[in-house]
């Protein structure tokens, strides 16, 4: 294998870790936990895993035996900057518990665990991918495990490899189908822990014991980096007006931190937009606005950030995709033999409202084709298939060109369209997602040996230096609700989505109007790994000004 120089340098990087990871440790528990909303479902679905306490490990005096154990991993889910490290602190924490301890990693994601592919995760292995992106050290899927014959499949996998334990490091998806597990366990009696591990670029897996999930650190940086080359060739050609999707799926966090990391002319936020009642037309509005005034003070050009989701925050577009939802899920073999998109396209619009049906027979057909493409296994959207900087942009030149026959538009318009998602799920991880990963990969080894279930690692106080960082576990039924999935109510882990009266909004919100008419763009430039900890350790703004730092 050739190795860039950078991969080299970064294979000797330690990561740094919380002074109660470095030696003896004490376990603390905390009082009995609630599910965030719909207690009594969540409780009856859950009696084994509910209401467990949180736990934090603390420094200890003595450091203690454990016996030994051997443990499956999977990714799960899109691939997050850290996952590698996730594993390489999981294989170091378990031998730190028992020099016996194996770790086994099933391949391709949760499929691995059913179909049992799995290889030995040893030295040689994990030393090759440390602090390193991708998650192709054993891959990853999207296979939701729903049906009990999957879960007893997993039980007769592991039994056979004696696995006590396996680690699902994944999304908010992923997470509530380790806690199924958990619980499918525990009631089977089956002798096996399930761990699971908070992963996603989109930031939206957070709470009060889970500050945020790896990868979004590392990709905000990522794109941040290509929105301020984006804006220093916009402020130098002075011709185009760039329309930039960001992924984050229904939440605008990522396209929130890289505002707050550019300062972009416009921010949409998909939050916003719901909150307000906005409707596509009113977007449009806005941009055109913001694209006259500018006009006339002689720029025409400019940096547009859109959220991947912002669709199914449009009120309108939100009731027709929840239709679209459940006509597919209930038409899916009807749907699926016609020939072409117009055939579907015809057949959906007679089974939606009237309502929805005008809405939706209304948009260019390659964007309502694109509302139809296939759901994920869990029942969602594939927002990032759905190209809404091309809809906005033509909807700009239209509005723009109807303002141009009135005399209210005397500048010019030329709008290019970007989508920066798969770009930054693999890059080499910042030192923030290197050690908080590494943390959260030891965080999971010491619950598995204190014997845990139904547990997500968590590391808190993620903007105080690595020293002061706390790890321990929440119980992953404390962050479920119910909602509605594939036409029926699920409980799963609750979104995190933007708040509009957080820190982080609150400072766009101030900037907004200086940012849009004013040119204050920030270059950020890319990662740094090496050199002062301002430059190379500072985490992102959205935590530092969720926690005040
Ligand atoms: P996870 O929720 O699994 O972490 O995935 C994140 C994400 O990158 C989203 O931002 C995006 O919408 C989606 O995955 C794309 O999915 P795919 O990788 O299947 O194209």
């Amino acid at each position: 294998m050739v190795k860039s120089p950078l991969q080299i340098a970064r294979e000797s990087y330690f990561p740094k870790l919380p002074a109660s990871l470095k030696g003896a440790v004490k376990i603390v528990e905390g009082n009995k936990t609630e599910s965030v909303a719909d207690q009594a479902d969540i409780k009856k679905m859950f009696p084994n895993t509910y209401g467990m306490p949180v736990i934090t490990f603390e420094p200890g005096s003595e450091s203690k035996e454990y016996p030994a154990v051997k443990v499956g991993v999977i990714l799960s889910g899109g691939q997050a900057p850290g996952g590698h490290n996730v594993i390489s602190g999981l294989f170091d924490g378990l031998l730190n518990c028992n020099k016996e301890n194996k770790l086994y990693g099933f391949l391709g994601g949760p499929s691995g665990l059913t179909d049992n592919q799995f290889i030995e995760l040893t030295a040689d292995v994990v030393d090759h991918y440390r602090n390193t992106g991708g998650f192709d050290i054993i891959g990853s899927g999207r296979t939701k495990l729903e049906e009990e014959a999957q879960f007893d499949k997993v039980i007769e996998n592991c039994k056979a490899l004696g696995i006590n334990a396996l680690v699902v490091i994944g999304g908010d998806d992923s997470n509530t189908n380790a806690c199924v597990l958990a619980e499918y366990f525990l009631q089977k009696k089956a002798g096996i822990q399930v761990i699971g591990v908070p992963k996603t670029i989109d930031g939206d897996l957070k709470n009060e014991v889970v500050e945020t999930s790896f990868g979004f650190d590392t990709a905000c940086k990522t794109y941040s980096e290509l929105i301020g080359n984006i804006q220093r060739d916009a402020n130098s050609a002075k011709k185009y007006y760039h329309f930039i999707r960001l992924m984050g799926r229904s939440a605008s966090h990522i396209c929130l931190e890289c505002a707050l990391q550019t300062q972009p002319n416009i921010t949409i936020i998909s939050e916003e937009v719901e909150a307000k009642g906005m409707t596509l037309d009113d977007i449009v509005d806005n941009i055109a606005d913001i694209v006259v005034k500018r006009a006339e003070n002689g720029d025409n050009f400019g940096t547009i950030l859109i959220p991947e989701g912002v669709v199914e925050f449009v009120p309108a577009m939100k009731k027709l995709i929840s239709e679209l939802n459940d006509i597919l899920a209930k038409h899916e073999t009807e749907v699926n033999v016609l020939d072409s998109n117009k055939d579907r396209r015809d057949f959906v619009a007679t089974k939606l409202t009237e309502e929805s049906a005008t809405v939706f027979t209304h948009l260019p057909n390659s964007f309502a084709n694109q509302l139809m493409l296939d759901r994920d296994p869990h029942g969602n959207v594939q927002v990032s298939a759905i190209e809404t900087e091309k809809l906005l942009i033509d909807m700009v030149k239209a509005k723009l060109k109807k303002l141009k026959k009135s005399g209210d538009f005397s500048g010019k318009f030329g709008g290019l369209g970007h989508f920066f998602g798969y770009e930054g799920r693999c890059a080499t991880p910042s030192n923030f997602d290197a050690d908080y990963c590494y943390s959260l990969g030891m965080t999971a080894s010491l619950l598995i040996s204190e014997g845990k279930s139904g547990y997500m690692a968590s590391v808190k106080n993620l903007t105080a230096p690595a020293d002061e960082w706390i790890p321990g576990g929440a119980p992953i039924t404390m962050m479920m609700n119910m909602e509605k999935r594939h036409g029926a109510m699920k409980p799963v882990i609750q979104k995190a989505l933007v708040v509009l009266d957080g820190a982080p909004f609150k400072k766009l919100e101030e900037n907004r109007e200086d940012w849009a008419m004013g040119t204050k763009y920030v270059y950020p430039g890319p990662i740094q790994y090496f050199g002062p900890k301002e430059v190379c350790d500072t985490t992102t703004h959205t935590l530092r000004l969720e926690q005040a730092r």
